[in-house]
């Protein structure tokens, strides 16, 4: 009896740290929702490395084929608190080419399931909306559980 009673605990000893969920930082400036969210969902910075998130802001004139400049003191504060929050562990914080977290080698090999035609259903439109999929991206949960892929 004693040993059933304990095996749950184990399994959640050595299940992995899973990438399933990528909370936003509760010290989220007003300004990232307000300027970073306005084209795309605000992409939790535990996303992408420090590389990438400091050559994103500062290419923003030219950011994907559209002007997402900012002034200076919104840029000086989304970029160090991007910075602080960056990823850490060597998966997620390789350098990705083109600054995509759809170009990432963990995003690629977490999605090698999803066909290539998938992604350009309307209902999904790019890779980079990654809501289309995941029911709750905006609060950085990511698991399997919480993923509903459109039809169409
Ligand atoms: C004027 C619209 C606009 C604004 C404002 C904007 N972006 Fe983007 N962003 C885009 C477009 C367009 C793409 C490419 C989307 C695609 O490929 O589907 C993109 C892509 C990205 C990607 C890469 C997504 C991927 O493919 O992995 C990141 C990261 C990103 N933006 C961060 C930011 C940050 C940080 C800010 C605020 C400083 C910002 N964006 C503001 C339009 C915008
Ligand atoms: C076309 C639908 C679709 C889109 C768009 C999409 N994903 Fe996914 N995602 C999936 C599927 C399917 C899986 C695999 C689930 C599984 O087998 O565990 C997955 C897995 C993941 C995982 C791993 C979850 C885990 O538990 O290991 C992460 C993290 C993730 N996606 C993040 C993102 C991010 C960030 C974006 C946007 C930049 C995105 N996804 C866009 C469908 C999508």
């Amino acid at each position: 009896m004693k040993t059933y009673f304990l095996l749950p605990l184990l399994a959640l000893l050595v299940t992995p740290v899973s990438a399933a969920k990528m909370a936003m930082p509760s010290d989220v400036p007003k300004t990232y929702e307000a300027e970073c969210a306005s084209c795309h969902m605000a992409y939790q910075p535990g996303l992408l490395g420090q590389k990438n998130w400091q050559k994103i802001m500062s290419g923003l004139d030219n950011h994907f084929g559209t002007d997402a400049s900012l002034d200076a003191k919104a840029q000086t504060e989304i970029t160090q608190w991007l910075l602080k929050n960056a990823a850490t562990k060597e998966k997620y914080s390789a350098l990705s080419p083109e600054n995509r977290i759809t170009k990432t080698a963990w995003f690629i090999r977490k999605h090698d399931e999803v066909k290539a035609d998938v992604w350009k259903r309307a209902g999904v439109k790019s890779p980079a909306n990654c809501a289309a999929c995941h029911t709750d991206a905006a609060k950085g949960v990511f698991n399997e559980d919480n993923i509903r892929i459109p039809a169409k």
